[in-house]
């Protein structure tokens, strides 16, 4: 079965919330991470950047940071946050789109990879992602691992907190054969409800690797947080880096 995605979906359905949807999200952490990899001035993308949660402040310490984003509305609401234009934005879907080779560093985080809902297209962005950067180019990816969720045998349910009159109840099922996460995110404010049916196509680390190789990288190291810690069995997600290859694309 092939699942498809709207890539505009996302933005359209969330926007107004997604600043609200994830705030125990580590972005201070993720921020240091991220310019520990980087020299003072160095040219750096984001592929699905959102409401500009990380490129706002790393451009805010100097960098000289671009982002593609695909949604208008979230493009909208990270120009509200970046009212100057520090973040240089364009809107493109990341799988077909490329700036220019000369950038130090592209970064996909907080799992947006797997938005696209089959291999052949993730591939596809880490080539792009390849040719958005310069020989010996850092390529770092954010994902969870599916260990969990690819045994779940029944929907599990989560519940959020958006505002003192809003919640968004999370039902999340699995499609293992195909490796692929939905999640429905329903939001109930007011009396209203609306809902928003989220794909999210899982790879494994040793396959993510496998498809940055076919894509011209080499795996460079693999973390299970933004400090570092060993990824290691148990770990809910990973941080990995690759190295554009020598090879090229
Ligand atoms: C989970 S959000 C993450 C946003 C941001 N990176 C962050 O960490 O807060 C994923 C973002 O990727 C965007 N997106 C999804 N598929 C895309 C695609 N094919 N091309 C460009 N942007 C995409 C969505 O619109 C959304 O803004």
């Amino acid at each position: 079965m092939r699942y498809q995605v709207k890539p505009e979906a996302y933005g359209e359905a969330l926007s107004e919330v997604y600043d609200r949807m994830y705030p125990s999200m580590e972005t201070p952490q993720t921020v240091d991470f991220i310019v520990s990899l980087l020299d003072p001035g160095a040219r750096v993308v984001e592929f699905g950047a959102g409401t500009g949660r990380i490129a706002i402040p790393l451009a805010g310490k100097g960098f000289d940071v671009h982002a593609v984003e695909v949604s208008q509305p979230m493009l909208d609401k990270l120009r509200e946050h970046d009212p100057l234009g520090a973040v240089t934005a364009v809107r493109a879907d990341f799988a077909e789109h490329v700036i220019d080779g000369d950038f130090d560093l592209c970064y996909i985080v907080c799992n947006t990879l797997f938005m696209l809902p089959d291999p052949e297209q993730q591939i596809e962005a880490l080539r792009r992602a390849g040719a958005h950067l310069r020989p010996g180019g850092t390529l770092l990816v954010e994902v969870y691992d599916p260990t969990y969720f690819h045994q779940l045998a029944k929907p599990e349910f989560q519940v959020r907190n958006l505002a003192s009159d809003q919640v968004m109840i999370d039902t999340i099922s699995v499609d293992p054969v195909n490796q692929v996460l939905a999640q429905v995110h329903t939001t109930i404010k007011a009396g209203s409800v609306s809902t928003f049916t989220e794909i999210s196509r899982y790879a494994w680390p040793s396959e993510l690797d496998l498809m940055a190789r076919i894509a011209g990288f080499e795996m460079v190291e693999r973390h299970g947080d933004w400090e570092r810690s060993p990824f290691v069995s148990g770990s809910h997600r990973h941080i990995t880096l690759y190295r554009k290859s020598a090879a090229g694309l």
